[in-house]
């Protein structure tokens, strides 16, 4: 079944223009060939790609060849045709590009149904504790796995390294990747000892892209996995897409490389099922999965409370939120349109939508439910992949792309936007399942959600308010647990590694203790 999935997905991939393609360096292709394929790109009207080709030595010819083979050059210009002169729809039909202006990614939305939502805040202690321990039963199953999306090239915070790397300046300098990996193998130990049985395994399902892969590879690698075992980390890679200019013409990098971007954190799923990843999840007997983003220092991943609450609505997707901060805040938000489960986001939302009161609470925003990349899907979502991936719109950036000029050869970095990047989201598949297969579980924000989006200094989202929160978080469990935290100057909190607690678990030894900040509890 899962082998018949990734067939069937993969032939739909290589049709599509994002496949990723590896293995054996290119080999020189037949005269035939590189006809054959300049034909297909001049009848697309994208013979521009070719104007260095014959100038070229073997290496870059067979380069060349090999990237433009694995693109379909009709289908990109139908892609762009769609972002570039939008039809004016909602709804996202086969090969759709989902309508980008403001105006119309707002329209048709409500507030999520009463029915969709739960809230940490105001649920019984016996739900969140049943939640708690049947999400920590089915990881003691075997039944839970993470899939993390870390294929972005982390324009905003101006590091070259993958974000995952970035140390965010805690006292014990651990990496996101790190704190990640430890919560993981914390998780297991506790699922361990809940269950009596083995020490369970949560497989680590890493997305990467082409600029991302190799070095979070050899970081995991030079860091010995974090403690976990390497073959239940799955690193692999998303897919990309070409460059397009203002008029639709596809860019070139050099004068033998097309300018490619990865294809958006939605190149997830079609990722997914070529690299196997689906497959492996079946074959481990995986029916629950939690998704996230790199960048958020808090998440508590496979959260078992999500896991419980979203199994026990038999949800297909659910989703953390928190409540918006304010209305130019960059984040999507989660909602309805049409009935189905949605989001917009931020980059797309019209400012009359953002900034829309609650007519039954005026003091609040009526679009608060705040999207924070924190996704369960069921194992079943997942194999239907190969149905629905097509389906996914795309969604327009416009960007400065430095590119090569045709006429002279000279590479041009443009002062102003020259040429757009094509993306698709990961939410954008919420609207193929019904409202009845979908949850949202608002959380708290100081709990779970401190994303590192910009550099230092910047005072929000910046390496410094991810620290702060590390150290607040490990306080407010400190003090919960009977225990004092005392600061000197700017020195304060506490940094509790995830090995020692997962959720401010297991700290009753601090009771009546003092700790000067900043402190590190790093062992049990
Ligand atoms: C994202 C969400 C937004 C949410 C916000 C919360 C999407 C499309 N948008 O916005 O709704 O409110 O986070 O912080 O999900 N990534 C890839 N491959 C790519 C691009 C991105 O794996 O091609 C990964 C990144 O590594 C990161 C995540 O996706 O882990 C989010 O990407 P980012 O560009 O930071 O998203 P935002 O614009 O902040």
């Amino acid at each position: 079944m899962a082998a018949a999935l990734k067939d069937m997905a993969s032939n739909i991939a290589e049709k599509l223009p994002g496949h990723a393609t590896s293995g054996a360096p290119p080999q020189l292709p037949s005269e035939e060939a590189v006809k054959e394929l300049q034909e297909k790109y001049k009848k697309a009207g994208q013979e521009q790609v070719f104007t260095f080709y014959d100038k070229l030595d073997t290496a870059g010819k067979a380069s060349l060849y090999k990237q433009l083979s694995a693109f379909d050059p009709d289908h990109i210009n139908k892609l762009t045709k769609k972002v570039l002169d939008p039809p004016k729809t909602d709804e996202p039909t086969a090969e759709s590009t989902k309508d980008t202006t403001a105006k119309d990614a707002s329209s048709n939305i409500e507030p999520l149904p009463a029915s969709a939502l739960s809230s940490v805040l105001d649920s019984k202690e016996e739900d969140l504790k049943g939640w708690y321990e049947s999400g920590l039963e089915l990881i003691a199953e075997n039944k839970v796995g993470v899939i993390l999306m870390a294929g972005g090239q982390g324009t905003r915070l101006g590091s070259s390294a993958p974000k995952g790397c970035y140390d965010i300046g805690l006292p014990s300098k651990k990496s996101l990747f790190q704190l990640q990996a430890e919560r993981i193998w914390k998780l297991q130990q506790l699922a361990q000892k809940k269950s009596g049985k083995g020490v369970p395994v949560i497989p680590w399902y890493v997305m990467t892209s082409g600029p991302t892969r190799g070095p979070t590879e050899a970081f995991f690698a030079e860091n010995k996995y974090f403690g976990l075992e390497k073959e239940n980390v799955f690193i692999f890679e998303q897919g990309v897409l070409p460059c397009i200019s203002n008029d639709g013409k596809i860019l070139l990098e050099s004068k033998e490389r097309v300018a490619v971007a990865p294809d958006g954190n939605g190149g997830l799923y079609t990722a997914l099922i070529n690299s196997g990843a689906v497959e492996d999840m079946t074959k481990r007997g995986v029916k629950h999965i939690h998704a996230y983003c790199v960048d958020n220092c808090l998440v508590k991943v496979a959260d078992p409370t999500f896991i419980g609450f979203a199994a026990s609505k038999d949800a297909d997707i659910a989703t953390k939120s928190v409540r918006k901060r304010s209305p130019k805040e960059a984040v999507g938000i989660i909602c309805q349109r049409n009935g189905r489960p949605d989001v917009v986001e931020y980059s797309e939302i019209d400012d009359a939508t953002a900034e829309a009161k609650d007519p039954k609470q005026p003091d609040l925003l009526k679009y608060r439910t705040a999207n924070i990349v924190n996704h369960y899907y069921s194992c079943r979502f997942l194999e239907s992949i190969p149905e629905w991936s097509h389906r996914l719109p795309h969604h327009v950036a416009r960007k400065k792309i430095p590119s090569v000029n045709i006429e002279t050869g000279d590479v041009v970095k443009p002062e102003k936007p020259n040429g757009i990047k094509l993306e698709q989201f990961v939410f954008d598949c919420f609207p193929f399942i019904t409202m009845d297969k979908f949850a949202s579980m608002e959380i708290r924000r100081e709990d779970e959600f401190s994303p590192l989006k910009n550099a230092r200094g910047t005072g929000e989202d910046d390496p410094d308010t991810s620290k702060k929160d590390i150290m607040d978080q490990g306080r407010r469990w400190i003090e919960a647990a009977g225990g004092v935290v005392e600061d000197e100057g700017d020195k304060s909190g506490v940094e509790v590694s995830p090995k020692f607690s997962y959720g401010g678990e297991g700290l009753e030894l601090m009771k009546g203790k003092t700790i000067k900040a900043p402190a590190v509890i790093e062992k049990e």
